[in-house]
């Protein structure tokens, strides 16, 4: 953390939360939810090393025979965490089900520090009402946003108006692909981005008109420009 600290982030969150094989097999992830002497450790020389605010995001436990959520996040909070963010599965349940959403408002309920909600987050109204149910602090948006980075806009809006913002004009989901694209390709170098776009690319035009044969024709995509080139020939 102390080597990272100086980056272009305002918080340094550690994940606690991931169910993939490689990571819980290794100890790590969700995997810290059965050990929490453990996360305590890391959580406090964290927290001992670093300025910046130090937060944990974690599940509702690991499976139904450890559901410790509440324990975790009273752990987080005195060994220093800035905030929570909950997810309201289990490390068992992956992303299968929906999300509990009462184990984030028992959370919230037991510490000081904001908690955020986490799960099933897939329109403006859901977020108002995970905040209604649970009382939590904020929430935290993942696969709503593949493709939909306007929820958070809507969100917004739906929270300090009760009206939600007009979907995005075609021109305008155009734009944000090209974007992404260039943003990505600066990140990640272009060939691997427009491989990577191939999903988001289905993600954003998911039921257009033309989706079926854009997602066909940004398989041949290799470059930005082609990338362009498709997008002018097919959405506009
Ligand atoms: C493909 C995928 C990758 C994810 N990667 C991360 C990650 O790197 N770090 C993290 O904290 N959570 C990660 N998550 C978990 C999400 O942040 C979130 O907790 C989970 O998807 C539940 O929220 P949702 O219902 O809004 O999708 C990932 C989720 C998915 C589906």
């Amino acid at each position: 953390a102390a080597q990272i600290e100086d980056g272009p982030f305002a918080a340094i969150d550690v994940n606690m939360g991931c169910p993939v094989p490689k990571i819980v097999n290794n100890g790590e992830g969700s995997a810290l939810m059965k050990d929490i002497k453990l996360a305590e450790k890391i959580l406090t020389s964290m927290v001992k090393a670093v300025k910046k605010p130090v937060t944990v995001k974690f599940r509702k436990g690991f499976n139904d025979q450890c559901l410790n959520a509440v324990e975790f996040a009273k752990m987080a909070e005195s060994s220093g965490a800035a905030w929570v963010a909950v997810h309201g599965r289990t490390r068992e349940q992956y992303y299968s089900g929906t999300a509990d959403w009462e184990v984030i408002r028992q959370v919230k309920e037991a510490v000081k520090i904001p908690v955020i909600g986490n799960g099933d987050i897939f329109h403006a109204q859901d977020a108002a009402r995970m905040m209604q149910e649970t009382g939590c602090d904020g929430v935290m948006v993942a696969r709503g946003a593949k493709g939909n980075p306007w929820i958070f806009r809507e969100i917004r809006q739906y929270l300090e108006t009760g009206e939600i913002p007009p979907r995005p004009s075609t021109e305008e989901i155009r734009e944000m692909i090209l974007r992404h694209g260039r943003m990505l390709s600066e990140y990640k170098g272009e060939n691997v981005a427009m491989r990577e776009m191939r999903s988001h690319m289905a993600w954003y035009t998911k039921g257009m008109k033309h989706s079926a044969s854009l997602r066909c024709e940004i398989n041949q995509v290799e470059t930005l420009e082609g990338l362009a080139a498709l997008l002018d020939g097919c959405m506009v």
